[in-house]
C-alpha cells in the first residue's frame, strides 16, 4: 500500500515519476476566468413544453460546444450528495488495515482500491490520486462487493447510485428527443452499466508538475461527477483550459466518446484533466453510465442522412474499451480506428 499517494503525498521533491513532460505539465494552474460552463436548472423541463423545449436546447448547445454542462435542481436529494462527498471522503481517511483487503492491482477485482489507474504498471507518469472503483447498477447484483466500512457507505452510495441512474435516464430522455430519436433510444442496453470511481487527490508540494487526472477523455456514455467545493476539474476548450467551478449540490455532466459516435458527432467528448493544490484534499465521485459490454454502438439512424454520413461504423463498447487501452487514452487514434 505503499503506493497510495496518500501515504506519502508530503514529500519533496516531487517524485520522477509523477512529473510530466513539459508539454503535459499543467503549469500556472490557475485558469484565466474566461467562458464559464453552462448550468442547467433541471427543474424548468416539468414547466411545460416551452420551457421543457428551451432545456433541451440549453443541453445540447453545451453538449455541442464544451462537451460539459453543471445540472442543478436535478432531483438527486441534497442530504444524499453530501452524505456520499462525506462517506467516501471517510473511506478514503481510515486507517490502511481496513481497506487492505480492498488494494488491488488486479483490475478484474469487483471492487478497486488503487492508484493513479488501470494503467499503473505501463503509464510514464503515475497521477497524483487514490481511488476506489466498483459497479453500482443493478444496485443488487453489486452492492454486496462494496466496502462493508464505513458502515453506511453502501446504503449511501447506493441511495445516490439509484438517484443519479434515474437523472441519467430523464438527461438521456431529453438529449434523445433533442436529436429527433426514438422516444427511449437510450434505455436498456445503452445505459445499462454504471461504474463509481471515487477520487482521492491529496495536496500536492509542487502542483506545477504534477497531475491530478492527466488530458483524456472519458471511453463511456455520458459521466456524473460530484464533486467537493475544491476546484481542480478543468476542460479544454478552443486551445485553453477552463475551469469547471464548484457548484454545491450540482452534478457535473459529460458527454462520453459512445454519446459523441451515436450523436454521429453533433454531441461532444471533450478532454478535461484534474490539476492538484499544495494545500487542500478533493475528492469527487464519477459515475460513469455505459452501454452493455456486447451492445452495438453506432450513429443513430436518426441522426444520419445523405447530407450527414454515419462518421462511425458499428463497434461493440468492449472492442471500443480495447483500442482504446491499446491506444494508451489516445482518442483521436481510436476514434480513427472506427471511422466508417
Ligand atoms: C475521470 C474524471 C474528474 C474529477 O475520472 O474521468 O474526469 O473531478 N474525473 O475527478
Ligand atoms: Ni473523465
Amino acid at each position: 500500500m505503499e503506493k497510495l499517494v496518500s501515504n506519502w503525498y508530503n514529500v519533496r521533491p516531487v517524485p520522477e515519476d509523477c512529473i510530466y513532460p513539459s508539454e503535459k505539465r499543467p503549469g500556472n494552474i490557475h485558469v484565466p476566468k474566461g467562458e464559464v460552463i453552462p448550468v442547467i436548472d433541471l427543474s424548468e423541463a416539468d414547466k411545460g413544453d416551452r420551457n421543457r423545449t428551451l432545456v433541451i436546447q440549453k443541453i445540447l448547445k453545451a453538449a455541442q460546444e464544451f462537451g460539459f454542462f453543471q445540472v442543478v435542481n436535478h432531483g438527486v436529494s441534497e442530504n444524499v450528495m453530501d452524505e456520499t462527498t462525506s462517506v467516501v471522503r471517510e473511506f478514503f481517511q481510515m486507517p490502511d488495515e481496513s481497506k487492505q483487503h480492498l488494494f488491488t492491482q488486479d483490475f478484474s477485482s469487483k471492487c478497486i482500491y488503487f492508484t493513479s489507474c488501470e494503467n499503473y504498471a505501463n503509464e510514464k507518469v503515475h497521477m497524483w490520486r487514490d481511488f476506489l472503483q466498483h459497479q453500482c447498477h443493478p444496485l443488487d447484483t453489486w452492492r454486496h462487493f462494496w466496502p462493508e466500512s464505513p458502515a453506511r457507505y453502501r446504503d449511501i452510495v447506493g441511495a445516490c447510485s439509484v438517484g443519479i441512474k434515474n437523472l441519467a435516464s430523464r438527461i438521456l430522455g431529453l438529449i434523445s428527443e433533442g436529436l429527433s430519436l426514438k422516444s427511449g433510444y437510450f434505455d436498456d442496453e445503452l445505459s445499462s452499466c454504471m461504474v463509481l470511481t471515487a477520487l482521492h487527490y491529496p495536496p500536492c508540494p509542487e502542483p506545477s508538475l504534477a497531475l491530478g487526472t492527466c488530458p483524456h477523455d472519458d471511453a463511456n456514455l455520458i459521466t456524473f461527477v460530484l464533486q467537493d467545493e475544491v476546484s481542480g476539474l478543468q476542460i479544454f476548450k478552443d486551445d485553453q483550459w477552463i475551469g469547471v467551478d464548484p457548484i454545491p449540490h450540482a452534478f457535473v455532466v459529460n458527454v462520453g466518446c459512445l454519446l459523441q459516435v451515436i450523436s454521429n458527432d453533433k454531441l461532444r467528448s471533450v478532454k478535461h484533466r484534474v490539476v492538484t493544490n499544495a494545500s487542500r484534499f478533493r475528492s469527487s465521485s464519477a459515475f460513469f453510465v455505459t452501454a452493455s459490454e456486447g451492445s452495438v454502438i453506432e450513429p443513430a439512424k436518426g441522426v444520419v442522412n445523405e447530407h450527414n454520413p454515419a462518421v462511425y461504423r458499428p463497434f461493440t463498447p468492449k472492442e471500443f474499451c480495447m483500442k482504446f487501452f491499446e491506444n494508451d487514452a489516445d482518442t483521436e487514434a481510436t476514434f480513427n480506428h472506427f471511422k466508417a
